[in-house]
């Protein structure tokens, strides 16, 4: 009997702190603003679908969303996800950084880092299908002019390119360090390929670079976080189209580095940043606070210690059996 009334106290206790719980409520409400996503519909809907309740001022809370403790998850979520991107807010973007955004946007879901997997969870209706991604892809696709060179041009490019593959273009060894004491690493192109991109949006071509460390670590699978010593680089060309619509690498655009070290480099995320630009390798950026741009856009992949390029991408990879 005793024991009984005991357990009753204690639910009564429980149900009192849930229903003192629902007062705690984290503040989310955002001004209205008029719709402006100059998107096609099918691409504006699956936004909307998908990526409007943390992306937007227009939350759609479902009702198991809206109980303690649950909800301050959920706000959490959607005051961090309105901070870095507010679909709301899209017509105060330039069109160059409408069309980045939306590059960006695409790449997270391509690569299944959004919708958060927490989320994807309770709401399944808000995945991205096959089917919605390909529109996506094909928006940005559309939206990239292209423009066809004549086979001259191609043929001169792709004679570069080989050579840089090949390893024999050296720059002058006179390149600067960048702005925040990063030496360029001559003869990276010696490394081992880990990953070649084409990205679709912006016609160029990237190829991804790991010096032994880096190697060793895919091949352990001890990624997470990467090895102190770890380094990528990435090297970057502009993409050229001939007539038949092959893409080739053309002009060459940018190199950058990635050097993981947790103590020296612990103010930014633990990787030293660092780019150079063009062909005579121009360090980018004048102050070391350049790399906030490079942080931001690697932030989203903080659970894959900031790098993009997967390991399961890594692994698929023949040169690394
Ligand atoms: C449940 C909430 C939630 C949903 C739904 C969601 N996101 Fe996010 N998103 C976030 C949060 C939180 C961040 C902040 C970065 C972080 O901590 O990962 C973020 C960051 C981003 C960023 C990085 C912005 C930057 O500048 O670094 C992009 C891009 C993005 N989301 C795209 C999308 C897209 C596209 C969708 C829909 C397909 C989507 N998100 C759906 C919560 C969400
Ligand atoms: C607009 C978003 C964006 C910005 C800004 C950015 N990156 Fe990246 N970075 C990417 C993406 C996406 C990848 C994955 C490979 C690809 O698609 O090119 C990547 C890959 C890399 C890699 C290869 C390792 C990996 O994460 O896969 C290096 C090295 C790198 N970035 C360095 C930098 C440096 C240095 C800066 C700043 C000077 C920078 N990035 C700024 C988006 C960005």
């Amino acid at each position: 009997m005793l024991k009984s009334r005991k357990s009753k106290t204690i639910i009564i206790i429980i149900v009192a702190i849930f229903i003192g719980m629902q007062a705690f409520r984290p503040n989310i409400k955002a001004e209205t603003r008029k719709e402006n996503l100059n998107l096609p519909t099918d691409v504006a809907n699956i936004i909307k679908k998908d990526c409007y309740d943390c992306h937007s001022n227009e939350t759609n809370l479902r009702w198991y969303d809206q109980i303690q403790p649950a909800f301050s998850l959920v706000a959490n979520h959607i005051i961090e996800g309105r901070k870095a991107l507010n679909f709301s807010y899209w017509d105060t973007l330039s069109a160059d950084a409408q069309k980045n955004t939306l590059y960006l946007a695409v790449n997270q879901v391509i690569l299944g880092a959004m919708p958060l997997e927490s989320y994807k969870k309770f709401h399944t209706d808000a995945i991205p299908s096959e089917q919605e991604i390909a529109i996506l892809k094909k928006y940005l696709i559309q939206i990239s002019p292209t423009k066809i060179s004549d086979s001259a041009v191609v043929n001169n490019a792709n004679e570069k390119f080989n050579k840089w593959m090949n390893g024999n273009i050296t720059f002058n060894n006179k390149v600067k360090p960048a702005a925040n004491g990063i030496e360029y690493i001559n003869g990276f192109q010696q490394w081992k390929v880990i990953a070649i991109t084409d990205r679709f949006d912006n016609n160029s071509l990237r190829v991804i670079y790991g010096n032994d460390i880096a190697v060793n670590a895919i091949k352990s699978g001890n990624i997470n976080p990467w090895p102190d010593g770890t380094i990528f680089a990435k090297a970057a060309w502009k993409s050229l189209v001939d007539k038949d619509e092959n893409v080739s690498p053309g002009e060459f655009w940018q190199v950058e580095l990635m050097i993981k070290d947790q103590k020296k480099w612990a103010a930014t995320d633990g990787w030293g940043w660092a780019r150079w630009r063009g062909t005579d390798l121009k360090p980018y950026g004048a102050k070391a606070s350049f790399t906030t741009e490079c942080m931001n856009c690697h932030q989203p992949m903080k659970d894959n210690d900031f790098v993009f390029t997967l390991p399961f991408q890594l692994k698929n990879k023949q040169i690394l059996k």
